[in-house]
Parts: structure tokens; C-alpha cells; sequence
């Protein structure tokens, strides 16, 4: 086990660079799957949860080449399409690969995805949508075999605008015949990054980025290169790590529009922000004042910076409350954040935090990715040390979450073996 121990109270000062979308690059790389040719990938994050990814890629017979920035992914001679079970596992958003596979072979066995512990999350949106689109898919004691002769597109209507079921949607469609229309789409930047990939390589979709999807079969894709876009959760957590220490940081490589709904947030709580073409410069104040949030799909406050938000609201001044809209779990790092002296009740989808003046350090533990952040956030306003352990977590989203901060001026460093 690997933890941080943080030395905190040092104001946050300087750049930070923000690295490709975690999010984006795992359907992305799935997508490559289905052009049989050779796809160049840029600005995909080193990070625990794209490399499981592309080792499994490699057990489904793909040929990887990675060099200064650039991944290249030749999926001509796949030879296997069975995820294996212990990879799958390791995280959600492997679910994905079924879409891609699917598509390109028309069969595909697997197993019920694993991922942090953030609520049930089941795939019956997946599931149903696959349903609808003429494969068979059969269940069987947490293993799934879906196949058909072939997919034939349709109308699609989500029960909820479920992000990974959309992506998967469309990852099985673009070599179906006919067209698909998803409707009550999710809205996220990171599928119209996958739908702009594909389109690339070939594919015909349209309204990405809408609630409505149209995505007219083609018969072949090719080869093609592709830089992702950048992390807006990651930007978001460098943006309250400045807010929450007072601190003043030019968070770099951004897609501003993306990241609206937590501009507007971190100005409510009191923060100076400027924005530039690329980038924001943030100035957080003495004290934050305490605000509202509630998650919503996009274009709503997004549920992966619910926490890290939460950790910065500990120390503002009053009353915070958070509805968490999305996931029915993601609260666990909160009596994580009461063992450094905050002081938050939960109630079911509700989180009232009373700000205080001062939290204190202490050894914690990360239960989930964003958790485990938003624990690294708190303990960076701790005058005090703090110790996290379990931070492999942070490590399957974050690239080189440590060295960016002390490039900013905290006193973090990594222990154990
Ligand atoms: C993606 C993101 C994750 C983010 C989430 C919501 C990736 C790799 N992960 O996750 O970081 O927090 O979107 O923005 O992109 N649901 C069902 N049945 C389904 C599918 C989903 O009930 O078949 C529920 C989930 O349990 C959850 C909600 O719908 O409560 C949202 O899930 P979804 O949008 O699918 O999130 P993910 O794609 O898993």
C-alpha cells in the first residue's frame, strides 16, 4: 500500500499543465478496436486505468507501440474476443470494450465490469440497448455472452443519459447496417472527443454533444490519428487545490467551455477567475464563502468533482449543502474528512457541511478515485501533516498527481512500497 503524507498550509502558486482526459481516452482507445488498421493516439494520461486498457487490447491480440506521447494501436489481427475476467474487473468503464468488439465481431463474452465503489452501477442500459439491437445477450452467473449475425440499427430511447451505455451504443453501431438514433443521449464532452475520433476514422455521426444521436452505419473504418481532449476533472481538481489554500494558479491546457458549471461555482464561493483562450488563472480567497451544488449529467455540475468540492467546502465560511443526483454512494470520503475535524452530516442524497475555521491532520484512508482526491484537497488546508493511505486509487485517474503539486509549491510526498 502507497499513501501521501501532506504537509499542509503552503498556498498553491504557479502553472500547472493538465493532461489528456481519463474519461475520453478509455472509449477512445476501445474504438480503435473497430478499424482493423492503425490508430495514433495523443495526449492519453498515463494512468493506471489506461494502461489496463491497453493490456487488454494486447491479450485481444493488438499491437502497441508507445513513444514520447504517442500510442499506437494496431488492431488488425485480433484474434480473441473474450475480455478476461480479472482485467475486467479492475474497472467500469472496461464495459466499453464490449460496445467496440461487438461492432467490429459481432460476438463478445465478458464479465460484470468491477471500478470504485461509488453504488450498484449496473450496466441494464447497456444491456437493453444491445437487446434492441438485435443481439442476443445471454447472463449467466456475472459472465455475459452477447452475439448476432449481425446489428441493425435502431431507436433507442435511455432511461437515463447514462454515459458509458451512449458510448457503448455508438462504439457498436458505427459498422451496423442502417442507422441508430439514441435518444435522451448523454451530453458529456468526452463523447463528442469519441464521436469526433470516429468520425475520423470514417464513421458517420451526427448530434454528439446533443440528447440525440444519429449514427449511420458504415461498412469500414480506418486508420487514424487522434489527440484527446484535456481532463476537466482533472482541471477542476487543480482549481480547488488553488481555491481551498488560498492560492494563485494558471491551471493550463483547458477546454474552457467545458468546465462552465465549476467556473461558476468556485466564483460563487468567492474565487477571482480569468480566462484566458486556454487556460484559467485562479485566485482563491482568504476565506471561501459556503455554497450549494447539485450534480446533474451534463451540461450540470458534474458528480466527479462533487467530491473534491466537498473537501473544499470544509474550511468556507457557513453552511454548504451538496444533492448528489448521479451516484448513491459517493459520500464514503466524507466521514473520511470528519476524522480531520470537518464537520458534515449525510442523508441519503444530501450533504450539509459546516464549514470550520480549521480542520486538523490526521491518517486517512481512500475508499474511491475522486475520494481519495478530494482527501489530498482537504489535507492541503490542513496546517498540520496528513497522512492518506490507499492512494493507488488516485493513481487510476491522475497522472503525475504528486509532482504537479509540489510543482505548485505543496509539501506532498509518497511512502511505502
Ligand atoms: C461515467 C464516468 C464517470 C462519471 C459518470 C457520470 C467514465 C469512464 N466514467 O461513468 O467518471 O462519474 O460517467 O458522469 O467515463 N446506470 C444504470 N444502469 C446502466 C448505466 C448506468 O443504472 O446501465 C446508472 C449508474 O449506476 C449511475 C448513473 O446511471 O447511477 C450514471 O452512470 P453512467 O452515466 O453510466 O456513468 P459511467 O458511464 O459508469
Amino acid at each position: 500500500m502507497k499513501s501521501y503524507i501532506i504537509q499542509g498550509g503552503n498556498a498553491l502558486n504557479g502553472e500547472v499543465n493538465i493532461s489528456g482526459s481519463k474519461n475520453a481516452s478509455l472509449p477512445i482507445i476501445a474504438s480503435s478496436i473497430l478499424n482493423g488498421d492503425i490508430t495514433r493516439l495523443y495526449n492519453v494520461p498515463k494512468i493506471h486505468d489506461t494502461q489496463i486498457t491497453l493490456e487488454i487490447l494486447k491479450i485481444l491480440g493488438c499491437k502497441i507501440r508507445v513513444n514520447s506521447g504517442k500510442i499506437e494501436i494496431n488492431s488488425k489481427n485480433i484474434n480473441k474476443i473474450e475480455i478476461p475476467e480479472d482485467l475486467m474487473r479492475q474497472m467500469r468503464s472496461t464495459v466499453v470494450l464490449a460496445g467496440a468488439i461487438l461492432g467490429r465481431f459481432k460476438e463478445v463474452k465478458f464479465s460484470y465490469p468491477g471500478g470504485c465503489e461509488i453504488g450498484a452501477r449496473p450496466i441494464d442500459l447497456h444491456l437493453a440497448a444491445f437487446r434492441k439491437l438485435g443481439i442476443e445477450v445471454e447472463e449467466n452467473c456475472g459472465f455475459i455472452h452477447c452475439k448476432c449475425d449481425k446489428i441493425v440499427g435502431t431507436n433507442i430511447n435511455l432511461d437515463f443519459p447514462s454515459v458509458g451505455a451512449t458510448e457503448n451504443i455508438i462504439l457498436a453501431t458505427v459498422l451496423a447496417e442502417g442507422t441508430t438514433v439514441i435518444n435522451n443521449a448523454a451530453m458529456e464532452p468526452e463523447i463528442v472527443d469519441l464521436a469526433n475520433c470516429l468520425t475520423k476514422m470514417g464513421a458517420k455521426i451526427y448530434g454528439a454533444g446533443t440528447n440525440s444521436i444519429k449514427i449511420i452505419g458504415v461498412e469500414k473504418l480506418k486508420g487514424a490519428g487522434y489527440k484527446v481532449m484535456p481532463d476537466r476533472i482533472e482541471a477542476g481538481t487543480f482549481l480547488c487545490a488553488a481555491a481551498v489554500t488560498s492560492g494563485n494558479v494558471k491551471v493550463n491546457n483547458i477546454v474552457i467551455s467545458d468546465l462552465i458549471p465549476v467556473i461558476h461555482k468556485l466564483e460563487e464561493a468567492g474565487c477571482k477567475i480569468y480566462e484566458g483562450k486556454n487556460y484559467i488563472q485562479i485566485r482563491g480567497p482568504k476565506k471561501l464563502k459556503a455554497i450549494e451544488i447539485k450534480t446533474m449529467p451534463y451540461p450540470g455540475f458534474p458528480t466527479d468533482l462533487q467530491q473534491i468540492f466537498g473537501a473544499m467546502l470544509t474550511t468556507a465560511k457557513g453552511t454548504s449543502v451538496i444533492i448528489e443526483n448521479i451516484f448513491e454512494n459517493r459520500y464514503k470520503y466524507t466521514s473520511e474528512l470528519v476524522r480531520l475535524g470537518a464537520k458534515i452530516t449525510v442523508e441519503g442524497k444530501m450533504a450539509v457541511i459546516e464549514g470550520k475555521r480549521k480542520i486538523t491532520g490526521a491518517t486517512v484512508k481512500s475508499y474511491d478515485l475522486r475520494g481519495g482526491a478530494a482527501l489530498v484537497i482537504a489535507a492541503l488546508a490542513v496546517k498540520g501533516k496528513t497522512k492518506i493511505d490507499n492512494i493507488e486509487y488516485i493513481f487510476r485517474g491522475y497522472e503525475n498527481f504528486d509532482q504537479k503539486l509540489k510543482g505548485l509549491g505543496a509539501n506532498i510526498k509518497k511512502v511505502g512500497d
